[in-house]
């Protein structure tokens, strides 16, 4: 049993600790590694190496990117940062390079947009009678996902975000739990009814997704139950 979604969390943990000043001070060639590694995996299935490499480093190397459970797992620590108490420190470190994580996996999930999707968007266009009900489900989702990801990857670019409003930056941004949401969603429409096998995935991203919910519920009753109070002691505002 190969856990994809928590072995990709514990890499994508390391690698944000571990290249948090170099994230920071150079984003650019991280951003560029990344389209590189969207360009490998692609061409990897492409011109079939996939077929000749040995099957080890397609399980443990390539999948965790071909299926997008690397990138998930950083969106789910760019999620978490905003549902934890920024009183601790690494949630304050990691907060230094939030925009930067989420920008890398927008990027990341390209690879796994571009390889799941010439087989499934094709069938979807063109014989989309031919395709599992789920398979079909999960292709309309992530198109309402990519459609979601692509401005919230753009306006993550500190450049871009200084032409829009505060107002307005912000209340795109309320759309990164539509897609958090819609992930959920998406993997469990695949997962499901294959859930002899899956079981153990299911239970991961349940609990994953599940206690963002809960932690991020009781942060914002918290925030709302502290304006009350002061409210409460200042009858003029
Ligand atoms: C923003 C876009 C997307 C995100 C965040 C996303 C995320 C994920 C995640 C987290 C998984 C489970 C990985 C694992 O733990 O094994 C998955 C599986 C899958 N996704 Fe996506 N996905 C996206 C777009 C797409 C698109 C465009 C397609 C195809 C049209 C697609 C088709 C699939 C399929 C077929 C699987 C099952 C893989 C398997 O079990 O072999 N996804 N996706």
């Amino acid at each position: 049993m190969y856990l994809y979604i928590l072995v990709s969390l514990v890499l994508a943990l390391i690698f944000a600790f571990s290249c948090h000043t170099a994230i920071r001070r150079h984003p650019g060639i991280f951003y560029g590694i990344a389209f590189f590694l969207v360009l490998s995996e692609v061409i990897y299935y492409q011109f079939g190496i996939h077929d000749i490499a040995p099957q080890w480093f397609t399980a443990y190397i390539v999948n965790p990117f071909k299926r997008g459970a690397f990138s998930t797992a950083l969106f789910i620590i760019v999620m978490y940062l905003g549902a934890l108490d920024s009183k601790h420190l690494f949630v304050r470190k990691l907060m230094g390079i939030r925009g930067q994580l989420s920008i890398l996996a927008c990027i990341l999930t390209l690879g796994h947009n571009i390889i799941y999707g010439k087989k499934h968007f094709v069938n979807l266009f063109t014989n989309p009678w031919a395709m599992k009900p789920q398979t079909m489900l999960a292709a309309v989702l992530s198109i309402l996902m990519i459609c979601i990801m692509l401005p919230l990857m753009m306006t993550s670019f500190p450049s871009v975000r200084r032409k829009m409003s505060a107002g307005s930056w912000k209340r795109l941004q309320r759309l990164a739990y539509l897609f958090f949401a819609l992930t959920y969603i998406h993997v469990m429409v695949l997962f499901i009814p294959n859930w002899e096998k899956k079981i153990p995935d299911i239970i991961a991203y349940t609990v994953i997704f599940g206690t963002y919910l809960i932690l991020r519920v009781a942060k914002a009753t918290k925030k709302s139950s502290h304006a009350l109070g002061y409210t409460g002691c200042n009858p003029t505002s």
